[in-house]
């Protein structure tokens, strides 16, 4: 990555207006540095500024659920696949050890950017990940940090699991979470970017937290909403936002 691409990924403020009015604030880019971004982003247009401002203002209502069961999160914090809009900042949760888990480089260097060394980002693909090479990757981290064994107390996936062999993903996350950890999860049915979507992604909103009570965790606090329009390929519109304990 060129200097001149590093300066693109500076921290700036853009607001976007939605035709309804509604107004959407990205603590990353301007307009024209997020087009210049995604010119030579994987993701190309498909990833425009403004599908990221839909994507932001989507999961900000798994913020309500996080903020809600705030008191019981400890730390660490694991957020997977935050992009370039984090749930989990450290200012949310000050004085907790937060790690983001990206596959993206140019979505690390721009979270490297804005956050320093005040959050861990880790480079790992999480569709295929097993808790060993998991352990393996922040075993140094943790230790360098004054953590015990590699384990979480609460786990964010917004949006992510789309893109994912999400029941893989879902044991692996009970898997890394301490007991009585909390998991935070929404998710689209067939909604965001259809080229990159997984043959293994949740194929009705209800299974998520069927299969969740089937491996062991208890969900506490859910919701299904008609977020959507009805789209092509199969979108129905819902989508559902979640808390579960690790039992
Ligand atoms: C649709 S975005 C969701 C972003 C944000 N969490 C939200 O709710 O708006 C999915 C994010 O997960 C990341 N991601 C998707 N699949 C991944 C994988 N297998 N391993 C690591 N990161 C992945 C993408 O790079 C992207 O940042």
């Amino acid at each position: 990555m060129t200097s001149s691409q590093l300066e693109l990924l500076r921290p700036s403020t853009f607001i976007y207006k939605h035709s309804s009015g509604l107004q959407i604030t990205s603590g990353l880019f301007s307009n024209k540095r997020a087009n210049a971004f995604y010119k030579e982003s994987p993701y190309g247009n498909t990833f425009s500024w403004k599908n990221m401002a839909l994507m932001k203002k989507r999961s900000q209502k798994l913020r309500l659920f996080i903020d809600e069961h705030k008191h019981k999160i400890t730390s660490p914090i694991l957020e997977a696949g935050p992009c370039l809009h984090p749930l989990a900042t450290p200012s949310d949760f000050p004085g907790s050890r937060i790690f983001y888990w990206e596959k993206d480089p140019y979505i690390i260097m721009a979270l490297s950017a804005q956050f320093g060394k005040t959050i861990n980002i880790v480079n790992i693909d999480f569709s295929s990940a097993s808790v060993k090479q998991v352990q393996k990757l922040h075993k140094r981290r943790f230790e360098k940090l004054g953590l015990g064994q590699v384990s979480f107390g609460a786990i964010i996936a917004s949006q992510v699991l789309n893109y994912i062999d999400y029941k893989k993903f879902l044991s692996l996350a009970r898997a890394l979470l301490n007991p009585g950890g909390l998991l935070f999860l929404n998710n689209g049915k067939n909604t965001g970017i259809y080229k990159l979507f997984s043959s293994k992604r949740p194929k009705t909103t209800l299974e998520i937290p069927t299969y969740l009570e089937a491996i062991g965790f208890e969900v506490v606090d859910w919701q299904i909403e008609q977020a959507y329009k009805k789209g092509k390929k199969g979108a129905d519109g819902s989508f559902i936002t979640l808390v579960a304990r690790k039992i």
